[in-house]
């Protein structure tokens, strides 16, 4: 499969979420999502336990049935922010940081209108359940398949694909296993990936807060 003409800091620069600017209409061929599997099993896991599953979802009435959950995820979550149970970067105040949020939200309406509609979803998911388990441990487990989904990620923008983390389905999680048969009792699913070709493949850098303000050398 052909490679974009990216040097690796561009890869690790521009691997944007992509929402508007998927390809619904173009297939993604097996062999490409089979290549990004690879790489992301070059990352690493705690003890190189390698516990760790990918489920990718093609079929049409799969995505459905999990886009469904995902708009269910979504409400809820708004549900969340509404009565002040959760707070999130709403409370930003700086023109910046609104305009921000505000373009984020509109991008993330449209995938929760579209998500059905990529041709691939990646369920990645860990071998164990995180509820429960103390912070070191589950810090052991999500950082034994955040790293590999996030390799899927960049070796999936290095292919011209473009990907988004969500995590919203999570909310209905066990509704998910079922669908896709995941066994729930023992096993942690960590994100959804849609994946689609994208839309033009030049990509912009981010705008992040100032690293002196997240930096801090020797003491916090
Ligand atoms: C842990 C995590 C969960 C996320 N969940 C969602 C989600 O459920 N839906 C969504 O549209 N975007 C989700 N995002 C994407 C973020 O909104 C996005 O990364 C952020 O706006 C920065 O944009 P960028 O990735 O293009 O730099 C998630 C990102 C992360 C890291």
């Amino acid at each position: 499969m052909s490679l974009l003409p990216l040097t690796p800091d561009e890869l690790l620069a521009t691997t944007r979420s992509i929402r508007k600017r998927l390809d619904f209409s173009r297939p993604v061929e097996r062999e490409v999502i089979q290549e990004c599997l690879e790489l992301a099993a070059q990352a690493p896991t705690g003890g190189n336990n390698q516990n760790w599953h990918f489920v990718v979802v093609t079929s049409q009435r799969q995505r459905e049935a999990l886009g469904d959950i995902y708009r269910k995820g979504f409400a809820h979550y708004q549900q969340l922010i509404l009565s002040g149970r959760l707070t999130t970067s709403t409370s930003a105040t700086a023109p910046e940081q609104v305009a921000s949020y505000r373009k984020v939200r509109r991008s993330s309406q449209y995938l929760l209108d579209n998500i059905h509609r990529v041709p691939v979803m990646l369920i990645p998911c860990i071998y164990d359940r995180v509820d429960g388990q103390p912070s070191v441990e589950q810090a052991g487990t999500w950082g034994s398949i955040l790293p590999a989904t996030w390799s899927f990620m960049l070796a999936a923008r290095a292919r011209g694909l473009g990907t988004c983390w969500t995590t919203l389905h999570l909310y209905y999680e066990r509704q998910a296993a079922a669908i896709l048969g995941i066994p729930y009792e023992r096993v942690t699913q960590a994100a959804l990936i849609p994946v689609a070709y994208t839309l033009g493949t030049d990509f912009k850098r981010a705008s992040r807060v100032p690293l002196q303000s997240i930096v801090h050398w020797e003491q916090w």
